[in-house]
């Protein structure tokens, strides 16, 4: 198969392009990636030496239509795995610009050129996010109302619509996969895990946002990478599935959890003020994509947080060199705002 990966330089495309090779021979990735503040080509270079013949980078935007058509003829494209977004809650809080021109704008263009350029399916990557808030009971299915609380979130629901909209109007065939929280090698250190990690390790404050009883359920990454091939070989055109990890924890216990792995002490954590908007929780009902794809969740939280955390230690190089002269100046001024 000849699949275009978009947002392959992030932290799930990545996982998802090294994973796929690894275990496709007949497969070759394009992987359109523009290379924001959250994506690292440095991420895949065992790949770009491992896959001369079968792995191809390419930079560029997902709402660049006229590239896009000109990869799905050359490389003879036949599927799209939309991964690309801009997708931190907290920025999208403080600019949402940028969300709603890739994530929305972006995506449609995309979608609009995967139709029209002969690609037979397009598989686009969502979030538990768009669903919005649990109480304390209860989990999403994926008929539960969309109900978006940040513009991070809206504008994903927003993609969501114009592509079930592409298979509803066109025919077109589009899978929709919703997923909660990811973790593991290669996340953006301003996502909680690595974040804390990145601090702990400093002896610096942990901030944790507003009493800490925020509840996220937390899924190994590569078990999010093989739900989308999942959705990918076997999704049936025009459904949405839903991935999770099983393990719902309030943020406090992961922080808890990471400090202690650390050999670091709680008197780091410091409580903050809250999210604006901040959704208290989210659970998965994924019986749908066990089901209908044969999805489970193979990691337990105490073995991924542990990889994890061995990661991060193996790999001090590659978290100090993604943080850039952008990534200090936004986190200085969401944090100083928050102290
Ligand atoms: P990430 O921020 O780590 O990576 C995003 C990648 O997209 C980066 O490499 C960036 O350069 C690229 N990108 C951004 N705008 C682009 C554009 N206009 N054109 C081309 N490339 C562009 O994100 P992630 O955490 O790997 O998330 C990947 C996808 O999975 C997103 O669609 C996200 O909404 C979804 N998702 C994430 C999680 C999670 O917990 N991280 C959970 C569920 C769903
Ligand atoms: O649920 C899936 C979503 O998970 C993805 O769609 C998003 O792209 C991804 O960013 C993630 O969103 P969250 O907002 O849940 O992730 P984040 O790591 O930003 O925060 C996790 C929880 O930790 C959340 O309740 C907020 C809290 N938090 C986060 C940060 C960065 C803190 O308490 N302190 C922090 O400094």
């Amino acid at each position: 198969m000849r699949l275009l990966v978009t947002g392959g330089c992030g932290f799930i495309g990545s996982n998802f392009i090294r994973d796929m090779l690894a275990r496709h021979d007949d497969l070759t990735i394009v992987n359109l990636d523009a290379l924001t503040y959250a994506g690292n080509r440095q991420s895949l270079a065992d790949v770009e030496a491992a896959y001369t013949g079968r792995y191809v980078f390419v930079r560029g935007d997902i709402g660049n239509a006229e590239l896009a058509h000109y990869l799905f003829a050359a490389h003879g494209i036949e599927a799209v795995v939309n991964f690309a977004a801009e997708t931190h809650v907290d920025r999208s809080i403080s600019d949402a610009a940028p969300f709603i021109a890739t994530n929305v704008a972006g995506t449609q263009t995309l979608l609009d050129a995967a139709r029209s350029g002969g690609v037979r399916r397009f598989v686009h990557v969502s979030t538990d996010e768009v669903y919005g808030t649990l109480g304390p009971e209860g989990k999403f299915r994926e008929d539960t109302p969309l109900a978006p609380n940040s513009p991070y979130s809206a504008s994903k629901a927003g993609a969501d619509m114009l592509v079930r909209a592409a298979y509803e109007t066109y025919g077109y065939d589009t899978v929709i996969t919703r997923c909660s929280n990811n973790y593991g090698p290669y996340q953006f250190p301003e996502k909680l895990i690595p974040l804390m990690f990145s601090r702990a390790a400093a002896d610096e404050p942990l901030p944790v946002y507003g009493d800490g009883l925020n509840v996220r359920d937390w899924i190994f990454v590569t078990d999010h990478c093989r739900g989308v091939e999942l959705a990918l070989l076997k999704g049936k055109a025009g459904e949405v599935y839903n991935f999770g990890g099983d393990a719902e924890k309030p943020n406090i216990e992961v922080v808890r959890t990471l400090l202690a792995a650390l050999g670091k002490p709680e008197s780091l954590i410091r409580f903050v003020t809250d999210r604006p908007g901040h959704d208290r929780r989210y659970a998965m009902d994924f019986t749908k994509a066990a089901r209908e794809l044969g999805f489970a969740p193979s990691y337990d939280f105490a073995r991924g947080i542990a990889e994890t955390v061995q990661w991060y230690r193996d790999n001090g190089a590659w978290l100090e060199s993604v943080k850039s002269g952008a990534y200090r100046q936004f986190m200085d001024s969401w944090y100083g705002a928050r102290a």
